[in-house]
């Protein structure tokens, strides 16, 4: 649109010049690490002079940054991309389509030989060709690399933030995936655990506080296990190293983490939590199955009872933090007394909130190869909604329990229902939503007493003596 207007008024003014910049438009499903991928593939473009557009029509390169851990997203990107090829062919200037990411080493010839709905496949470890993969495209052939590396973490790249509120931002801080659970499709998808330098990802953290962000969240599939070496004088961080560090840029930058893994955890790290003020007090421990049978088929490396230690010892270390967890429903030979056990394992564990799931079988995983998807389909969602009202009554009734508390928020903004309210977070990672006030803004700290409390919010209003 914005390129036909420029058009437009070229024809009218004899002296403006055309408009030669040349935009990419980006799409991105999957988890929150995809879209800090999106951000760094953002930055690699506007290097080459590319420029951000939310309108396809207008670009000259549109890339979908794609997500394999459940059939459904893969779907979802499927339907998007023979959209993006019907409005390729209706336009004047057709655009060229990327595939980013998870689905690039898996689909590619399919993508790109069968269907020939994309000119190029890029995998997560790739993104640094982007320039010759993209000049191969501009030539009118097909280009990939999907090679998965070792090394890169893309230390050095300053992620362009999209769609950023201006007051939290994700930093990866660690790839790929070494644990095998043995559902997940991701230690294939995005390859060897490897740890970025701390130095780089503490001058990053430090940055975003500069301009103004107030909130980082470090990622990566499992944080616990984060370990790097430094390559010359063999110094060792841990993560609770690298959360101290992040804690003590500055008070005002709330730090936050994800993901936890139970089998890793360490006290060390619960008490750097407990340490720090400015280190959220909210923990995503994904727990999957409340059976050890179930928990010993996922690989994942703990027992319930392990588990439900870790939440003791994040009662005792850190007594106000919130939990919440990851839970796969109808996984491979679930009864009916493992799904029971998992939602007592939900009640004991507490959880504020959880993302939960129907197993869906993934191409390559230990899973898929070694055992058979026997639980039928309408059992997995049956069991999910068993799970999902469950949780809906946990999360109501922690958050009832807040009710006459008053809590430290950060303002990120206007609330989705009413501009006259503001939204922001708790350390627990609770949404608090609450009247506006003149004289705050966006990235400052409030102090909101709640009043109430839905499952999935607070409402509270803000006090001036706490
Ligand atoms: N089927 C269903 N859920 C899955 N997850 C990962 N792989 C699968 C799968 N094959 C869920 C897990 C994980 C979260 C990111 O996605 O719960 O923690
Ligand atoms: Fe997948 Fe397990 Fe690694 Fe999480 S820890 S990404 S579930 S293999």
């Amino acid at each position: 649109m914005a390129r036909d207007r420029a058009v437009v008024e070229e024809t009218k003014c004899a002296s403006a010049t055309r408009d030669t910049t040349r935009y990419y438009y980006i799409e991105t499903y999957g988890c929150q690490m995809n879209f800090n991928d999106s951000e760094i593939v953002a930055s690699l473009l506007e290097q080459m002079g590319y420029r951000a557009t939310t309108d396809i029509k207008n670009a000259d390169l549109v890339f979908i940054n794609t997500c394999s851990i459940r059939e459904k997203a893969e779907e979802t990107v499927r339907r998007r991309l023979r959209y993006f090829q019907s409005v390729s062919k209706s336009i004047d200037r057709p655009f060229k389509v990327g595939v980013l990411g998870c689905m690039a080493e898996r689909m590619k010839k399919q993508l790109l030989e069968e269907e020939q709905i994309v000119d190029m496949v890029v995998g997560p470890d790739a993104y640094r060709s982007l320039p010759q993969l993209i000049e191969e495209v501009e030539s009118g052939q097909r280009a990939v690399n999907v090679l998965l590396s070792r090394e890169e973490t893309y230390a050095d790249i300053q992620p362009v933030r999209l769609g950023s509120n201006g007051v939290s931002a994700f930093i990866s801080i660690m790839r790929g995936c070494d644990n095998m659970c043995s559902f997940c499709v991701v230690p294939f998808t995005r390859g060897r655990e490897r740890s970025r330098d701390p130095y780089t990802i503490v001058a990053e953290a430090a940055d975003l506080f500069d301009r103004g962000y107030r909130e980082v969240t470090l990622l990566g599939q499992n944080v616990d296990s984060y370990r790097w070496v430094h390559p010359q004088t063999g110094e060792v961080v841990h993560f609770a190293k690298l959360l101290q560090w992040c804690a003590e840029i500055d008070p005002r930058l709330r730090i936050r983490f994800s993901t936890s893994h139970p089998k890793d955890m360490t006290d060390e790290v619960l008490h750097t939590i407990a340490q720090y003020p400015n280190i959220c007090k909210y923990i995503h421990l994904p727990i999957q199955s409340g059976s050890d049978r179930i928990l010993e088929l996922m690989r994942r490396g703990y027992t319930r009872e392990w588990y439900l230690e870790r939440i003791e010892a994040i009662r005792r270390i850190v007594p106000d933090c919130a939990v919440s967890s990851d839970i796969i429903t109808g996984f491979c030979t679930e009864t009916e007394e493992d799904h029971q056990m998992t939602l007592q394992a939900m009640e004991e564990a507490d959880f504020c909130m959880s993302y939960m799931f129907a197993y869906s079988e993934r191409p390559r995983t230990w899973a898929a190869r070694n055992l058979k998807d026997d639980v039928p389909r309408e059992v997995k969602i049956r069991r999910l909604e068993e799970v999902i009202q469950l949780q809906k009554q946990l999360s109501l009734r922690h958050n009832r329990r807040d009710i006459g508390k008053t809590f430290e928020v950060l303002i990120e903004g206007d609330s989705k229902r009413s501009s006259s309210h503001f939204k922001g977070r708790n350390s627990q990672n609770k949404m608090v939503i609450f009247p506006k006030v003149n004289g705050y803004q966006p990235g400052d700290y409030v102090y909101v007493r709640i009043d109430d409390a839905t499952s999935a919010t607070l409402l509270g209003h803000i006090v001036t003596n706490h």
